[in-house]
This record gives structure tokens, C-alpha cells and sequence, in this order.
């Protein structure tokens, strides 16, 4: 494989450095390290492997992709003058769905379960094998191809957590389709922006959820989504699933297993197509700073290379052992650890269709493990909080086997120290945190243990991964020393598998990540680096808030507050959570002569950003107000807010306009339970 001529060597040159930003009072890492949390030192590899991608990253990207069944090698591991800031395995020609069942069948992989879908809200677990993923797939590809999907179309999937979703993802990517799965907690009109965006031709769902005891019906959501839309596919895929049946529209919809069944009978099957590196694997639409969601794409050859490295040196995990991604197809997450990289890698990938608790109980994720013997789990710090309330000895865990369990990986949001040092006592296991956004679809930073496991400091995600050149930078782009908070920024180029940019929004994708901090990504996280290395995050720069690991935008919130015809102005914060780790809560001053009972008004406004956001946003907590704190340029002080309402110790900003609107809020805080 050649590569591009000198591309990136310079992109690592290092920028002068000035101190600033402010000091960090660096507790986690001064905290004893008991050998439970050391790791292999001093025999990691990790630096090692560091060092020799920064020295040599095509050499090392390059041999990367040796992993990957090309039709066509890359002509270049990496060319600098292609996209927005270079573009991974030009030239090369490859098919995702052929190297995540195709090659492990005509491996000898047939027998061995591919996914294994247990769901305890339905009393059904059922287990596809390599050789059953292939047959499904390969239909589900050629009835695709029978309305008219081919090459670089669209198709949503609006789906629960079945294994036809995941059969659904790897049609779409057999037949060079692009696939945009929407999480089922997002409203009609959520669903609605990402149709018109994306121009699907076909739209896959299912008659409904389950959530926890409830059924929720998907199809009206759907209908309501098509109507609110411009663009309207021409066909809707529906699974009729026995919790609830939808209503299907002639001429539109489609019994999904009568045209599986017909397809099946005829024999009819779509074989793999063949597509660039470059070609769009998905998009996947992420919260942004304003209602408007991004719509982050993934390219197939870079994200197939990095997912297949991840397999083994950062979880560890070998071929043919159980994987166990506890998340949601609809994340990032889902799509890279639940669907692709286990795949990629010939495990056995578990697809759960249930929660942390309650279903039945706090120790279904034991019993998960136990009966499936995964060596490895994923999931997000908020599933561990909410086990730890609900049984704070893990006394479940007792009934349990988990001796094939190696490790757990936390990401989604921060890891509080607590959450992490409970599960390691009770599993007696490195729990490892590890950091990444949808945008990179891989961890940015972690401890890979599959190189030799580093001693963990409670509060990190530990190192930036070989690919990451991650730097705290001030305002002004200066670096800054070790301990220092500052703004997190990525040296471009990015790493394979990182979004190229935003389906059909280059200049967005530009304006958004690559302006600020010329010649770096910005990641929108702030946070510091000891003197190790280690990373540590600490929350985002913009309005984004992570509420039991789900990312939302309050700028997106606000416009729905603003929305509602009594609204004069408003703001919306995100405050602490025991569970969620943070929770939305939205401030709203009304029109003057509005009349009506401000706890009416705040019920209503719950309601609608339920009804245009969706459950997922979690939006519980509505105060009327008379008045926001602003500055004097007329800025509001949501900072200010969010520490009143987090207890945390706070100061009079000196450019606020009225003092006393800042009591206002606490008072209404106090009032409504929520301010101490
Ligand atoms: N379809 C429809 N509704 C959904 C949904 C889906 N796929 N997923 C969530 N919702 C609804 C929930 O039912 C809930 O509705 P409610 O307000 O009527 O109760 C709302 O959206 C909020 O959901 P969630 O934030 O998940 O809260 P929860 O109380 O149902 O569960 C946890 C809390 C912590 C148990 C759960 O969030 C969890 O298991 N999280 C960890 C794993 C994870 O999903 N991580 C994501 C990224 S890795
Ligand atoms: P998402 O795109 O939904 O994966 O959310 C990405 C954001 O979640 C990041 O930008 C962080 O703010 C936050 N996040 C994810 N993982 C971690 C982690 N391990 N520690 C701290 N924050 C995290």
C-alpha cells in the first residue's frame, strides 16, 4: 500500500506554547492508586505503539488496514489534499457488511453466533449465527434493491432494540446504501428534520418499542414524522411485533416478514456491492448548538481499519469471544460496539432489549453476562449508578457466575470517581473509562488494555489513543502546561473513522469544528492534562448537556421554550443528577397579561418539549420566572444559574445588570425543591 507523499508530518508540529487558562486543582490524580487499579506498568506497550504511530502514522494506519479484506487496495493510506483536512484509504474499494459477516462465514465462522438478542421486556432471546446473519442480511438486501435502494441512497431506521435493526444497518451497507438510524426516544418532529435532511427513499420500523413495562407504539410517530416532513419515502418497512400491531398504509407500507418470507421462498438474495473507502457508510444526526441536528458521516474503509484496531488493543478481545455493548443501536455507541466492530472482529455481539433495573431487577446485567459469558462489557456510567441505587451492596451479583468477565468500559459522559470505584469493588475488575463523541466513533482517549492495561486515576479516561494528538489550548490556540484547564482540540488530521464532514454541510462541518483552532478539531470539551498525560474531561464548551449518557442540546430545548405562544424569553440549563448525571431545566419569563397559572404554563411547556424533542430529553423541570439574569450587554448568565441550582459555590458577576434576578432564580429554585 503506498503512501501519499509527506502528508502528515507536519501536521504534528509543534505550536509555540504560552501559559493561561485556569489552574486545576488536580485531586484525582494525587489519589493513592491501590493495586487493584495499577496496570501491567511497565509492561504496557502502550507508549510503545504510541510513539511508533506518531513517528510513522501511514506505516501505522497502513498495517492497520491489513486487517480488512480490500476488493482494491488503497492507493494512498492517507491524502492530504482530498476533503476538509485529508481523507483515509484513497483509492481503496471494500464492502463493511462483506468484512462483518461475509468473510467469517467463508471462514469457517458459519456455526458461531454472530448476535445474540436477549430481551427480557419481551421474555424472547433468540441467536443468529454467522451463517443465519448472512441469509437474513442478504435478503433483507435484495427486498431493499426490489424498491429501488441502491448505491449512496438513504434509508432511516426507526427502530427498537431487535436484531432486524442491526439486520436492517448491514443491508444498507451490503448494497452501498447509507443507513441513519434514529433513536426511538425522539419525537415525531425530531424524526421529521432528520427525514428531510437525509431524502430517504425507503424507511425501516417497527410497530413499537418496549420500555421497561410500557409499549410504545412507533408507527404513529412514524405517520405523524412523514407528515410533518417535505421529502416522503416511497416505501415504509414495518415489523409487526406481537406487543402491538400498526396500522399499515396501503400503497406506502409494507409487511416486513411477508416480503422477508417471499423473498426467502424465491431465493432471492443481493450479494455485495462494491464501494470506495470514501463512499458514506452512514450518517448519524447529533445534537448541535441549535435545533437544527448534525448529520455526522462515516465512511466505510477508515471506519472499518479503526474499529477492527480497537477490537484487540484497546478492549482486549480476541475473535469468536462474546462482546457485550450495553447502549442503544439509535447511539454511536450502538452503531460502533453493539453492530460493527464486534462484527468486524468475528465476535459475538449481544443485543439487549431491556434496562439496567427493573428489568426484572437490578441484576440483569449480571445475569446478561453470566448466561452469555461476555468477556467484556460497555456501557454508559449512568446504567451503574442506577444498579448502585437500586442495590448499593450488589447483592444480586452473588447469584451469579461473571468469572469470564475481564473488564468494564464506561463512556457516554463523565465517570465519577465514586461510580467507577464501586464497580471495581464489586466486580474486582479494571473498570475503564474512556472518552469519544459520535463524531469520532471511537474512543478518543482510554486505557487500552489489550496493549498491557495502565494504572488508572480515578477521574481520567487515562491516554490519547494512538491517532489522537490531543492538546489543551487557551483562547487564543496556545497550548497550555500540564493542569491547566483549557479547551480540548485534536491536531489534524483527525484519525480513520472520524467524520469527513456533515452530510451535505461542508461549510457547517468546517464553521463548527475546524475554525476556532486553525490546523485542530475542537472537540467542545474542556478539561487538562497531568503531568502523565492523563486526561481528564470536564464538561463541554458549548450548550450541550449529556443526561444518562444521551447528548442534548439546550440551544435546541430554548427554541422549543420559545415556541410556545405565552413564552416572552427563556433559558435552559443543565443541572446535576443523581442518576442521569445531569438533567435539563429551563427558565421562562412570561409575555406580559398572560393570565394564566404559571404551574399550567410549566406543565404545558414539559409537554411540548416532550411532544418536539421527545421522552429522550428528559425534560422534567419548567420555572416560571419574572425575569433572567443578564449582564449588562444583555447576555444571560446561565453559568450562574447552573451553579445556584448545583449547590456550588458561586460569585456576583461583576457585569450582571440586576443583582436581584439572580435571587430571583434561587428562590424559584427553592421553591420548586431543587436549591439548597
Ligand atoms: N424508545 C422510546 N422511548 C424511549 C426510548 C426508546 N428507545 N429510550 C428511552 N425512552 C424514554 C424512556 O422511557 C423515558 O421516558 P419517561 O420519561 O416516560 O420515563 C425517557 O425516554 C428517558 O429515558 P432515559 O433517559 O433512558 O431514562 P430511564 O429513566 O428510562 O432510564 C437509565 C434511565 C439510566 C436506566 C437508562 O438511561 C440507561 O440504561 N442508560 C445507560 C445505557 C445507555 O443507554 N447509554 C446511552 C449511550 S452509551
Ligand atoms: P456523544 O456524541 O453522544 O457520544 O457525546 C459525546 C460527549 O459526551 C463528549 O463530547 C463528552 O462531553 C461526553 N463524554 C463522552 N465520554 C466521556 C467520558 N468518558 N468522560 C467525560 N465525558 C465524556
Amino acid at each position: 500500500m503506498a503512501a501519499a507523499s509527506g502528508p502528515l508530518a507536519h501536521a504534528r508540529d509543534p505550536r509555540a506554547c504560552r501559559s493561561g487558562g485556569s489552574d486545576v486543582t488536580n485531586s484525582a490524580s494525587a489519589l493513592h492508586l491501590d493495586s487493584a487499579r495499577q496496570g501491567a506498568a511497565g509492561t504496557s506497550r502502550y507508549h510503545e505503539v504510541y510513539a511508533g504511530w506518531q513517528k510513522d502514522p501511514l506505516a501505522f494506519w497502513g498495517e492497520a488496514a491489513e486487517a480488512i479484506d480490500w476488493y482494491e487496495k488503497p492507493k494512498a493510506v492517507f491524502d492530504p489534499d482530498a476533503g476538509a483536512y485529508g481523507r483515509w484509504f484513497v483509492g481503496g474499494v471494500c464492502n463493511t457488511c462483506y468484512n462483518a459477516v461475509d468473510r467469517h462465514v467463508l471462514s469457517g465462522r458459519a456455526t458461531q453466533p454472530a448476535v445474540i438478542y436477549d430481551s427480557p421486556v419481551t421474555g424472547t432471546k433468540r441467536t443468529l449465527t454467522y451463517g443465519d446473519l448472512l441469509q437474513e442480511v442478504r435478503t433483507l438486501a435484495a427486498i431493499l434493491r426490489d424498491f429501488g435502494v441502491g448505491k449512496g441512497d438513504r434509508v432511516i431506521l426507526y427502530m427498537p432494540m431487535v436484531p432486524e435493526a442491526l439486520i436492517g444497518m448491514l443491508a444498507c451497507a451490503r448494497i452501498g446504501a447509507i443507513h441513519s438510524v434514529v433513536f426511538g426516544g425522539f419525537a415525531a418532529k425530531e424524526l421529521a428534520t432528520r427525514i428531510d435532511d437525509a431524502k430517504p427513499k425507503v424507511i425501516l420500523t417497527a410497530s413499537c418499542g418496549v420500555e421497561g413495562n410500557r409499549v410504545i407504539a412507533y408507527k404513529p410517530l412514524l405517520d405523524a414524522a412523514i407528515t410533518f416532513a417535505s421529502e416522503k419515502p416511497s416505501a415504509c418497512l414495518v415489523l409487526q411485533r406481537p406487543q402491538a400491531q400498526a396500522e399499515l398504509i396501503p400503497g406506502r407500507d409494507h409487511d416486513w416478514e411477508t416480503l422477508r418470507a417471499t423473498a426467502l421462498k424465491s431465493g432471492r438474495v443481493a450479494e455485495c456491492v462494491q464501494v470506495a473507502a470514501t463512499d458514506p457508510l452512514y450518517i448519524l444526526y447529533t445534537s448541535g448548538t441549535t435545533g437544527k441536528p448534525k448529520g455526522v458521516v462515516r465512511d466505510n474503509g477508515g471506519h472499518m481499519v479503526a474499529l477492527k484496531w480497537t477490537m484487540k488493543n484497546l478492549y482486549g478481545v480476541d475473535p469468536g469471544e462474546v462482546y457485550w455493548a450495553a447502549s442503544d443501536v439509535g447511539w454511536v455507541v450502538g452503531h460502533s460496539y453493539i453492530v460493527y466492530a464486534p462484527l468486524l472482529h468475528g465476535c459475538t455481539t449481544i443485543l439487549y432489549e431491556g434496562k439496567p433495573i427493573g428489568t426484572p431487577d437490578a441484576g440483569a446485567f449480571w445475569r446478561v453476562i453470566a448466561e452469555h459469558k461476555c468477556v467484556t462489557m460497555f456501557t454508559a456510567p449512568t446504567a451503574f449508578r442506577a444498579i448502585k441505587k437500586e442495590d448499593p451492596d450488589a447483592k444480586l451479583l452473588a447469584q451469579y457466575d461473571l468469572s469470564m468477565l475481564r473488564a468494564l468500559f464506561l463512556a457516554g459522559e463523565r465517570a465519577d470517581p465514586d461510580t467507577v470505584m464501586w464497580a471495581e469493588r464489586i466486580l474486582g475488575l479494571p473498570v475503564i473509562d474512556h472518552w469519544w463523541q459520535t463524531e469520532t466513533a471511537w474512543a478518543i482517549a482510554g486505557n487500552p488494555i489489550g496493549l498491557g492495561r495502565l494504572p488508572v486515576k480515578p477521574g481520567s479516561p487515562t491516554v490519547a489513543m494512538p491517532g489522537y494528538d490531543v492538546r489543551i489550548v487557551d483562547e487564543g490556540c496556545h497550548e497550555l502546561p500540564a493542569n491547566k484547564m483549557g479547551s480540548i482540540v485534536v491536531k489534524l488530521p483527525l484519525p480513520p473513522s472520524c467524520l469527513p464532514t456533515l452530510w451535505q454541510q461542508d461549510d457547517r462541518f468546517k464553521e463548527s469544528y475546524l475554525t476556532e483552532y486553525p490546523g485542530y478539531y475542537k472537540t467542545a470539551d474542556a478539561g487538562f492534562k497531568d503531568e502523565d498525560g492523563y486526561l481528564y474531561i470536564m464538561g463541554r464548551t458549548d450548550d450541550i448537556i449529556n443526561v444518562a449518557g444521551h447528548r442534548l442540546s439546550t440551544g435546541g430545548m430554548e427554541e422549543v421554550l420559545a415556541s410556545h405562544p405565552n413564552v416572552a424569553e427563556c433559558a435552559v440549563i443543565g443541572i446535576k443528577d443523581e442518576l442521569k448525571g445531569e438533567v435539563p431545566c429551563g427558565f421562562v419569563v412570561l409575555k406580559s397579561g398572560v393570565d394564566k397559572k404559571p404551574s399550567d404554563i410549566e406543565a404545558e411547556i414539559v409537554k411540548l418539549v416532550r411532544d418536539k424533542i421527545g421522552p429522550v430529553a428528559a425534560f422534567k423541570i419548567a420555572i416560571c420566572v419574572n425575569r433572567l439574569p443578564k449582564t449588562r450587554s444583555g447576555k444571560i448568565l446561565r453559568g450562574t444559574m447552573k451553579k445556584i441550582a448545583d449547590h456550588d459555590p458561586w460569585t456576583m458577576p461583576a457585569t450582571i445588570d440586576d443583582p436581584s434576578a439572580l435571587d430571583e432564580i434561587d428562590a424559584a429554585l427553592k421553591d420548586h425543591g431543587l436549591a439548597g
